[in-house]
């Protein structure tokens, strides 16, 4: 069996990872037992992020193979961006004739990769590989957010939805997705943070940060308490009087505690644009070397960090303030308190495991949520099957044999699937 795997932006890379794993795992395993079929795996990267902070590092640090198609897209409007990216897939779905594309979150590139599957006409009138989306379900109900809009339409496009919290079961279900296509499997990206988070002790980042106080006079190492920013969603930073809303609301946490904030490259354009460099100390060019230590408060900008080097940060930091989601799940299960900067979350699951706190984007929601979180002192949440084996079930089910290739959508359904 021919799976495409799509990757194209940064968070999609730790959700794919553990899947790529768990195909050679699969493959592995039946040339042992000479039962069942091998999965040829084929992974497209758009490349909706080409910079090396932004992607390659993640290959590396991921462990995970080299491309074998790249797409080159970039970037651009979302109907630039998402256009190129259908039009250069679509060659590829023709050339490969895969049995399932597998799209990962919320992006751009999921979106255009889920629809072009969805519209390929084949020759010889042969039925359109079967689609498969992880992380479906997922909803914020705010359809002014791209993501939202990439979220719905997806899963409406797609044969085989693997959800990762209950909420996304009763969206699926409340939008009349037929129930024998969805899968509660659990979160891959939970996969990659157990796999990782002790790997990532190793990590430099708080030694070059200078937020580690080195053993003295018999005295054990101790890192400083710091908290984490992260900021690039558009409704955040693109409107300079929100951004600086966002960063008033942040003025008592700087001043009680270094805040080190590796700014997303459309963040470093707009703090550029907007003339709002004197908020920060640092170099986005640097990614946090000795000359960049952080001050013992204001905040601290690097430029992106790597996979492993954010885990090492997120997993010491004392709070962590986000527009991110992915990392509203990460902090949860290493018991991290988060506030996120936004009205509404997708991944409710977060807030009822009480690390999450939605603060709005209100000065003195922000700052009250911020006064409250530093309080906090949440436990290490696991929510339902985020066990670090959602890839191997998304693998198993995939593995399962398809019916013949012919005829409708719904009758390409692997015939053995049952929830
Ligand atoms: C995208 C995703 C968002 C995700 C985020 C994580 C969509 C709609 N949004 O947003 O859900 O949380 O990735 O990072 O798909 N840029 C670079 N180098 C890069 C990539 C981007 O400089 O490697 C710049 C480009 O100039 C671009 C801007 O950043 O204009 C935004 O990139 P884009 O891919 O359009 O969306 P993100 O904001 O990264």
């Amino acid at each position: 069996m021919k799976i495409m795997m799509i990757v194209g932006a940064r968070p999609n890379f730790m959700k794919a990872a553990p899947i790529l794993a768990a195909i050679a795992a699969h493959n592995q395993k039946l040339t042992k037992t000479a039962t069942g079929e091998k999965l040829v795996c084929t992974l497209v990267h758009t490349g909706q992020h080409y910079d090396a902070r932004m992607s390659d590092a993640f290959f590396s640090d991921l462990q995970m193979p080299h491309p074998d198609v790249f797409l080159g897209a970039g970037s651009g409007s979302h109907a630039v961006q998402t256009a190129e990216i259908m039009r250069r897939f679509e060659e590829v779905v023709l050339r490969e004739n895969p049995d399932v594309v597998v799209v990962v979150g919320d992006v751009n590139s999921t979106l255009a990769c889920a629809l072009v599957t969805a519209k390929i006409v084949l020759p010889g009138g042969q039925a359109r590989p079967l689609i498969a989306h992880v992380e479906a379900g997922l909803r914020s109900f705010d359809r002014a957010m791209p993501e939202e809009i990439n979220r719905v339409l997806t899963d409406h496009l797609c044969d085989l939805l693997f959800v990762t919290e209950e909420s996304g079961l009763r969206n699926l279900e409340r939008e009349g997705v037929p129930q024998e296509r969805v899968f509660f499997v659990g979160n891959t990206m939970i996969d990659s943070l157990l796999k990782y988070k002790d790997q990532a002790d190793a990590s430099p980042a708080l030694d070059r940060l200078g937020l580690r106080v080195p053993a003295e006079k018999g005295k054990p190492a101790q890192i400083k308490p710091y908290a984490l920013l992260t900021l690039h969603r558009p409704a955040n930073v693109d409107d300079p009087a929100t951004f600086q809303e966002i960063l008033a609301g942040l003025d008592e946490l700087m001043s009680s505690h270094p805040v080190v904030f590796p700014a997303h490259p459309r963040t470093q354009k707009q703090i550029e644009q907007c003339g709002l460099q004197s908020y920060f100390a640092g170099d986005t060019k640097a990614d946090g070397s000795a000359s960049h230590v952080a001050p013992s408060a204001g905040i601290l900008m690097t430029g992106p960090q790597g996979y492993l080097d954010f885990l090492c940060l997120m997993k010491n930091a004392r709070l962590v303030v986000t527009d991110s989601g992915g990392i509203q799940e990460e902090t949860t299960c290493l018991g991290v308190p988060c506030v996120t900067v936004r009205e509404n979350t997708e991944r409710p699951v977060t807030v009822e495991c009480g690390t999450n706190l939605l603060a709005g984007v209100a000065q003195g929601g922000i700052r009250e949520s911020i006064a409250r979180q530093l309080e906090a002192r949440p436990g290490q949440q696991a929510p339902y099957l985020w066990d670090g084996r959602a890839a191997e079930r998304i693998v198993e089910i995939l593995a399962r044999p398809l019916t013949a290739k012919e005829g409708a959508p719904d009758k390409i359904l692997p015939s053995a699937i049952v929830r």
